[in-house]
């Protein structure tokens, strides 16, 4: 672990789901302090969302700009109810898919006390139930809705593992909770209930076959529709997601100089080649994805090609994160 950590962060090993760590982290989090947590997607900087000084200190330690809302965790349905409203669609697909790897947009519930950071003034806000032991824990133990974007520098590549979060972020967070590898490994599928129309934001592992099957036919928003009117999510915005080095997708052959990840049965094997699942498993694969860009990343190589991905199913959501990894930078 890099040495600036232990200068402000902590880094506790919460295997087990110690009570002392949960409690503790749910202490600071009502205190106002940045927290990273396990999800079953990736891990979360997570603050409360009720505590403006809170919020913009998320903002801070991730460099992000500040129009990007976040989304807010809470522990079940009941808390969730407190601060967004619900229409017959929400209650199925809550009742169905949560808690899970699913983030709802719904109109903001009348007192739910939300800063206006959290949600970048929108009359909307981003709710998600996960589906995580140690998650669960805290969300209860802390007793407030919890903002938490993904526990990385704004526009790099997600976290999946504790040490992850801290080599991104170091001693900018107060308390690091390691509980671990996260299951999913990539962010969890953004649906917008909010207007007449449903629509998936962002792709991930809840598919939209098994939302259409809920609640009928739904739109999917292309990066280049996010028009004055809708927030950018970060999601949508082009280059996100990006390692140091440059990514060339769909690669059949490897270049002087580049790191390999590659997807099944590939009998290139070595140093500079990653399989993401030699079996040919996408759901492996998206649990290996971030992990894998961020160790390919290494100084000095020439860049790093991939692959390609199957796009169906999860590798819908591979592929996504993996065109605005190899997307032109800002
Ligand atoms: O899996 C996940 O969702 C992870 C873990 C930590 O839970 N969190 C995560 O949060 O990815 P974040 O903040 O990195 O992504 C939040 C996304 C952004 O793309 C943001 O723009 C969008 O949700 N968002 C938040 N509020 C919104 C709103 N009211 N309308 C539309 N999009 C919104
Ligand atoms: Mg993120």
């Amino acid at each position: 672990m890099a040495t600036g950590v232990e200068k402000k962060a902590e880094t506790i090993m919460a295997t087990g789901n110690s009570p002392a760590t949960v409690e503790k982290a749910g202490i600071m989090l009502r205190a106002g302090a940045l927290v990273s947590f396990p999800t079953e997607t990736v891990y979360g900087l997570g603050a409360d969302a009720t505590n403006g000084q809170a919020v913009a200190r998320i903002f801070e330690a991730k460099k992000r700009p500040s129009f990007n809302p976040l989304i807010v965790h809470v522990a079940d349905e009941d808390a969730a109810r407190r601060i967004a409203v619900f229409d017959s669609r929400a209650d199925i697909v809550a009742a169905t898919l949560w808690p899970g790897p699913l983030t709802l947009i719904l109109p903001i519930a009348p007192g739910a006390g939300l800063s206006d950071l959290v949600t970048a003034g929108l009359h909307t806000v981003a709710v998600r139930v996960p589906d995580h032991d140690l998650a669960q824990a805290i969300l209860r133990a802390a007793a407030i809705p919890v903002a938490a974007p993904s526990a990385n520098p704004s526009g790099r590549v997600s976290p999946t593992t504790p040490m992850h979060v801290a080599s991104g972020l170091g001693d900018a967070v107060d308390l690091i909770v390691a509980g671990g590898r996260t299951q999913v490994g990539i962010e969890s599928t953004i649906l917008d209930l909010s207007g007449p129309k449903a629509r998936l934001l962002r792709p991930g592992a809840v598919l939209p076959g098994e939302i259409e099957s809920l609640i009928g036919p739904i739109e999917t928003a292309s990066s280049d529709d996010a028009n004055a009117d809708r927030p950018i999510a970060p999601g949508q915005l082009r280059s996100h997601y990006a390692p140091n080095a440059p990514v060339r997708l769909n690669a059949r052959a490897v270049h002087d100089g580049e790191i390999l990840i590659t997807f099944g049965p590939d009998l290139r094997q070595g140093p500079n080649v990653i399989n993401l699942s030699e079996s040919g498993d996408l759901i492996e694969a998206a649990a290996s994805l971030f992990a894998a860009l961020l160790a390919a990343d290494r100084p000095g190589i020439a860049g790093i090609a991939v692959a390609p991905i199957p796009d169906d199913g999860i590798g819908v959501a591979i592929n996504d994160r993996l065109r605005r990894a190899a997307a032109p930078r800002p």
